[in-house]
């Protein structure tokens, strides 16, 4: 499935990177690995927070989505920036050619990709390390979905997610070496206004669309109201997981 980018969701990416450590924080956990490593790949970069923690830190970061229109978003953000130790490219991870080859590759919520037909692929793009870093809960519970599922009696299943007790088997059957890392970081989204959240919803879980009235009354009681709009506070619940090879 191909991730839904547009001008809006662009936007609230980066509107919420503003307000979250979430890269910053894999970025920490990361670091003491990553002596010796100057080359890194950020597959499935989106619009670029992670990538952009990772340019400050590495002599050469390569990044690649299969959205044109996030790559585009990250390659303004770079040349404003005048990096010139990073390369971007719009292109699927299946079809990067295996002559790439980096110190370390990242796959940071691109669940799509993490599976057990791709990870020999994975692990040949890379040197010495893969971090992937994969929601731990298989019911997706951003913004704490679930009790708005709940109070309109919707099916949950709907909102199921690979996660990471489906990856640590298959790099088990695969042999490999590998650490897991269970962390927390408030990841919540700002809006200019009720309208922009609702908006926000029916972009990112369509099956509230057509309760328009319940939205309302739940956003209503779950938005907070901060200076110039309001947050939608949310705890991301993720794993990193560290491959050694
Ligand atoms: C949830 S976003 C995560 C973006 C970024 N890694 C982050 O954590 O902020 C998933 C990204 O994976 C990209 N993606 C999905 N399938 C892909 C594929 N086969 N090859 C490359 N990118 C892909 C999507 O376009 C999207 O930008």
């Amino acid at each position: 499935m191909r991730y839904p980018w547009n001008s809006k969701s662009i936007k609230w990416y980066m509107e919420a990177e503003k307000t979250t450590s979430f890269y910053k924080r894999i970025k920490n956990m990361v670091g003491p690995c990553l002596d010796g490593v100057d080359s890194v790949l950020d597959v499935g970069c989106g619009p670029g927070s992670l990538t952009m923690e990772l340019v400050g830190s590495y002599q050469k970061v390569e990044a690649i989505d299969i959205s044109v229109p996030a790559v585009s978003a990250l390659r303004e953000r770079v040349e404003g920036l005048g990096f010139t130790n990073i390369g971007l490219r719009s292109l699927s991870f299946e079809d990067l050619p295996y002559r790439y080859e980096y110190d370390a590759v990242f796959l940071c919520y691109v669940m799509g990709l993490v599976r057990e037909a791709l990870m020999e692929k994975i692990l040949r793009h890379s040197r010495r390390y893969v971090f992937l870093v994969i929601p731990s809960e298989d019911i997706k519970n951003d913004f704490n979905i679930k009790s708005l599922a709940q109070r309109l009696d919707a099916d949950d299943s709907e909102l199921k997610q690979p996660c990471y007790k489906e990856i640590v088997p298959v790099l088990d059957r695969l042999g490999l070496s590998y650490s897991v890392h269970i962390f927390e970081s408030e990841f919540g989204q700002p809006f200019y206004d009720m309208e922009e959240a609702a908006d926000f919803f029916r972009h990112y879980f369509p099956i509230f669309a057509e309760k328009e009235q319940e939205l309302s009354q739940w956003l209503s009681e779950s938005l907070e109201y901060v200076s110039g709009g309001y947050y939608l506070p949310n705890t991301r619940k993720s794993v990193l997981i560290t491959i050694e090879k």
